[in-house]
């Protein structure tokens, strides 16, 4: 049993203490997938299909763990994947976690379905900033986002494109999540025997979603499960014209988030984005699919050299983003990865899986002889 965030040292001592510390809803929200959940399983075994191969006597007693990603240096080769509804997690959401990005020098993503506005995030923070947008049906909507975007000064939209329609999450609908929350007959139990969590969401900031209030209901005075609303409000006609309109809209670095195919990664390139995140939504979408790490040898190898290729989901340790970056992945994202500490603890929970993290991607460069990122490549791997 954990119970505190000093007996944390990997990801699944922080998921223990986030199972503690939320309402059931809560935790099955961020700890689920769709379906059987195989694909969730298999993106993190899939860093178990290849062993690293060290090098050694190599004088390591400096390195440098900085990549440079659309056009911007960041200090790991890691950062923070756009999660929805993090006020939900931990009270300080968003902002716990972009203190954090900006403590380790990497970008932070925000999600369309943030609890804190762009215009916040961008005011407030000097680390590098990726907006995730949805593509809704309602243009006003999008284009409303993306102008926020640009006059706070982000570095990057990143489009989800694996959400054509909600994936069929079963724990919460066995829980009855929604957003906001909704107490009934199921959730009181655990809403109750919580009442930190409970109290913290009553009498602290009220829920929002900032991004979307202007625009839908969904902004914050109608519950509505996440599948419902993936199912109504998103454009299914989206398609590459799509992404070529909004890219001509936006004019900075942009990044396609969930391409799994080497078709599409090649169209990613065509329609003129800067880098894509091969991804799918941690599990929480199509079950079945194969994991990012499964299909990073071939996207780099069609498009590694025009775009940068992030290897997005499963990672739970440093030795998984140090086999992604040996295939050929420009960084790595995650989003459990530090959802389960926030959940946990807040900004310091972040802040502690974060730091290990880092120093396990440190410490393991040195045991495998390299100084800097770039060293690393096929060469250290051996499939089984
Ligand atoms: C609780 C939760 C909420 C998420 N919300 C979003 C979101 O709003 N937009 C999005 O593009 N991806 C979202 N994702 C997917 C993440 O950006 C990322 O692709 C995924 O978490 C990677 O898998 P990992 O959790 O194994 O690292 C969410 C993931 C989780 C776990």
């Amino acid at each position: 049993m954990f119970n505190r965030l000093k007996d944390c040292y990997n990801t699944n001592d922080f998921r223990s203490l986030a199972k503690q510390r939320l309402p059931s809803p809560i935790f099955h929200y961020i700890d689920g997938a769709a379906d059987d959940e195989i694909t969730l399983k298999q993106n993190t075994r899939a860093f178990e299909k290849c062993d690293l191969i060290p090098n050694v006597l190599r004088g390591v007693k400096d390195i440098d763990t900085s990549v440079s990603l659309m056009g911007k240096k960041i200090n790991l080769p890691l950062f923070f994947s756009p999660t929805a509804l993090q006020r939900l997690f931990h009270y300080d959401g968003e902002r716990a976690v972009a203190n954090v990005a900006e403590k380790f020098g990497t970008f932070f993503g925000i999600s369309s379905l943030a609890t804190v506005s762009i215009e916040e995030i961008g005011e407030n923070y000097s680390c590098p900033k990726i907006f995730q947008l949805y593509v809704h049906k309602d243009k006003g909507l999008n284009d409303s986002m993306i102008e926020n975007c640009k006059e706070n000064n982000f570095d990057a939209i990143a489009i989800t494109v694996d959400t054509i329609v909600g994936g069929n999450r079963e724990r919460d609908l066995r829980t009855g999540f929604t957003s906001p929350p909704k107490l009934n007959l199921k959730s009181f139990l655990s809403f109750a025997t919580h009442p930190n969590w409970s109290l913290n969401y009553l009498f602290r900031e009220k829920f929002e979603l900032p991004q979307l209030q202007d625009y839908v209901q969904e902004g914050t005075n109608i519950t509505i499960s996440i599948g419902d609303y993936f199912n109504t409000m998103l454009d299914q006609n989206m398609n590459w014209d799509s992404i070529a309109e909004i890219n001509k809209k936006w004019g900075k670095h942009l990044c396609l988030k969930g391409i799994m195919s080497v078709e599409d990664a090649m169209k990613a390139v065509d329609v003129g984005a800067s880098a894509i995140m091969v991804s799918n939504h941690g599990g929480r979408q199509l079950d079945g699919s194969c994991s990012p790490f499964d299909q990073l040898s071939d996207i780099v190898d069609a498009v590694g050299d025009k775009i940068d290729v992030i290897c997005d989901g499963g990672i739970r340790r440093g030795s998984h983003i140090l086999k992604a970056l040996s295939v050929g992945a420009k960084a790595c994202s995650g989003g459990r990865m530090y959802l389960y500490a926030l959940a946990a603890a807040g900004e310091a929970g972040v802040e502690r899986a974060m730091r290990l993290l880092q120093e396990e991607i440190e410490r393991n460069m040195k045991l495998m002889g390299c100084k800097s990122v770039k060293d690393l490549g096929r060469h250290n791997l051996k499939f089984r």
